[in-house]
């Protein structure tokens, strides 16, 4: 491939001299190339071929590498206030100079691949071109399936166009005649997945995990692209995007963020439990959102397709996934069945045995999971029996409604209402959730995750939430209503008292009737909600107990929630926008 972009060519010759690999390939996104790399992987142990899933394979990770890696992640800018409290901060010439160190000759005995890259539809005013290095194939078939890549990408660049540098290395150089291990990475304390919001660029180092490694996802469409947004006057948000048709065929458009591993790849493909609704999924995790020439908010989805967790996934929680995984699909770190195919917990009755995540046999009953909590799929969206016609629409599509959610045992009850914007923004800038397997780190404690952006700001989180308040002001009249949901509450037994999946429809329903000025609210404290009969629950079996205790808000409860506000708000000092602290003191007057 011949590319006239002196500025590229000029980097892709800089880092080759750094990282000293045997070759240099520039991809074309070709299915052959595509094809050619996973045969050389399966030939060296790396991935495994599936019976029953055409062009489907399956990788082991090295057990140290299965997850976002938060910890080993820095935002680094000039100065240390500008990263804020939220984020991991390296003053950027220190860790330009600690990674170059790690990068000199660190491709030895492997290829570098230049990937150039589109998130969004090429032809897409919101759409971003990067370009990654990567010495590991397995990150370029994944970004075959999670991006665009195609001659496309190369003549929109022409030779002095905008692109953001990628820099991903597995850091783990072959000497001569060494043989590969199946998932060469570096160890634990030597990764790092770097942004440099102020000129653009990422290096990120020592793991091959989807989040750290394919680094067009959470590294240029949330981190840096967050930081851009802010400077250019757009969002970029940890949400995934649908479309809900009503019975009269009326199109509502939701934005829902929730942390990793909360459940949005399902939301996304739902299907409504309630009569005459369709969903139709635009995107699972991330959307880009900028104002039409209407004024009114447009959202796309800057990926080609979905990287899921499994666990959990089945053709009764979510068969639009299922049906999306039957061919051309990457796994990472599910068990294998005696019959050659995938299995993971949650999917189906566990096999009499089967080859766990690890490599070693294993039985119903084993102490440990088949396969990893975090385990993966890499799928092409448009495989989804459930993608939106107009997913790929270059201009997007206007949002109606703004969701923020996640994983609360208690306190928090399925569904509220904000007043005002305002207080939709305190909504989403007090979000909270237990932490999940997503990234390595403990399991199921209770956090503040913002917009479901804590680990993806790429700039002061107090900063973003006045982006947030400004964005509100341009939209003005067509700025989406603003909800907050929980699907996660428990009895005090630990029953989940809420269905959730397609019954999530219900809750959405009320919110699209909302819009439309069609179904009540009773105001609360905390938000507007729905009462008992404002609620389409036709044809479910709830008790009327467990509704109650789901729309229930605990006064007590909720002023401990607001003293961990202050708390949470105090780490942003001066630079937390007035208008959010008056929205706590508001919080405060109305629990009484
Ligand atoms: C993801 C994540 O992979 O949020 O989407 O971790
Ligand atoms: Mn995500």
């Amino acid at each position: 491939m011949t590319v006239q972009h002196a500025k590229l060519n000029g980097w892709v010759k800089e880092v080759a001299d750094m990282c000293r690999p045997e070759s240099v390939h520039w991809c074309d996104g070709s299915r052959e190339e595509y094809d050619r790399l996973m045969k050389q992987m399966v030939a060296g142990g790396m991935a495994t071929p599936l019976a029953g899933r055409p062009n489907s394979f399956l990788f082991r990770s090295d057990p140290s590498d299965v997850a976002r890696l938060e910890s080993r992640t820095y935002i680094s800018t000039a100065r240390k206030e500008d990263a804020g409290p939220t984020n991991n901060w390296i003053d950027p010439g220190e860790l330009k100079t600690a990674m170059k160190g790690s990068y000199k000759g660190c491709m030895r005995g492997r290829t570098l691949f230049v990937i150039p890259f589109s998130m969004g539809p090429v032809d897409s005013p919101i759409a971003k071109i990067g370009v990654e290095i990567t010495d590991s194939p397995y990150v370029v078939c994944n970004m075959h399936i999670m991006t665009r890549i195609d001659a496309r990408v190369i003549e929109k660049l022409g030779a002095d166009g905008e692109f953001i540098p990628c820099l991903h290395s597995i850091g783990a150089p072959l000497a001569p005649g060494q043989k590969d291990t199946s998932w060469p990475c570096a160890p634990l304390d030597q990764k790092y997945i770097s942004h440099f919001p102020e000129e653009n660029l990422i290096w990120s180092y020592g793991s091959g995990y989807g989040g750290n490694a394919l680094l067009g996802k959470k590294c240029l469409a949330l981190r840096i692209a967050s930081a851009m947004a802010k400077r250019e006057g757009w969002m970029a948000e940890h949400m995934l995007i649908l479309r809900l048709t009503n019975p009269e065929g009326k199109w509502f458009h939701i934005a829902a963020a929730f942390p990793s591993a909360c459940g949005k790849t399902n939301l996304a493909m739902l299907t409504p439990t309630i009569p005459g609704w369709k969903c139709e999924c635009i995107g699972d995790d991330i959307a880009w959102i900028k104002i039409g020439p209407d004024g009114r908010p447009y959202a796309i989805n800057p990926e080609y397709g979905f990287f899921g967790v499994a666990p959990g996934t089945s053709y009764d929680s979510n068969p639009s996934a299922m049906d999306t995984l039957k061919e051309n699909t990457i796994f990472t770190n599910c068990a294998l069945t005696d019959d050659g195919d995938i299995w993971w917990e949650g999917m189906s009755p566990a096999p009499a045995h089967a080859i766990d995540w690890k490599g070693r046999d294993w039985t119903p009953g084993s102490s440990e999971p088949a396969a990893h909590a975090n385990s993966r799929f890499t799928a092409p969206a448009r495989q989804c029996p459930v993608i939106c016609p107009d997913w790929e629409k270059p201009e997007g599509v206007p949002i109606d409604i703004f969701v923020f959610g996640g994983r609360r045992a208690s306190v928090m009850p399925l569904v509220h209402e904000a007043f005002s914007w305002d207080h939709g923004v305190f909504m989403g800038a007090t979000a909270s959730s237990e932490t999940t397997a997503a990234n390595i780190g403990s399991v199921g404690n209770l956090r503040r995750d913002p917009f479901a952006m804590q680990p993806f700001c790429g700039y002061n989180m107090a900063d973003y939430f006045g982006h947030w308040l400004a964005m509100g002001d341009r939209f003005g009249k067509h700025a989406p209503r603003i909800f907050y949901v929980n699907w996660f509450r428990k009895s005090p037994e630990g029953r989940w008292l809420w269905p959730g999946f397609g019954d999530n429809s219900r809750v959405l329903k009320w919110m699209c009737e909302r819009v439309e000025g069609k179904v009540g609210a009773v105001e609360t404290p905390i938000g507007l909600m729905p009462r008992e009969k404002e609620l389409d629950l036709t044809g479910m079996d709830i008790p009327g107990a467990d509704l109650r205790e789901l729309l229930r808000v605990d006064p007590s409860a909720w002023k401990a929630e607001a003293a961990d506000i202050e708390r949470h708000f105090g780490q942003f000092g001066d630079r937390l926008p007035a208008r959010l602290r008056r929205q706590l003191d508001d919080l405060r007057r109305r629990l009484g």
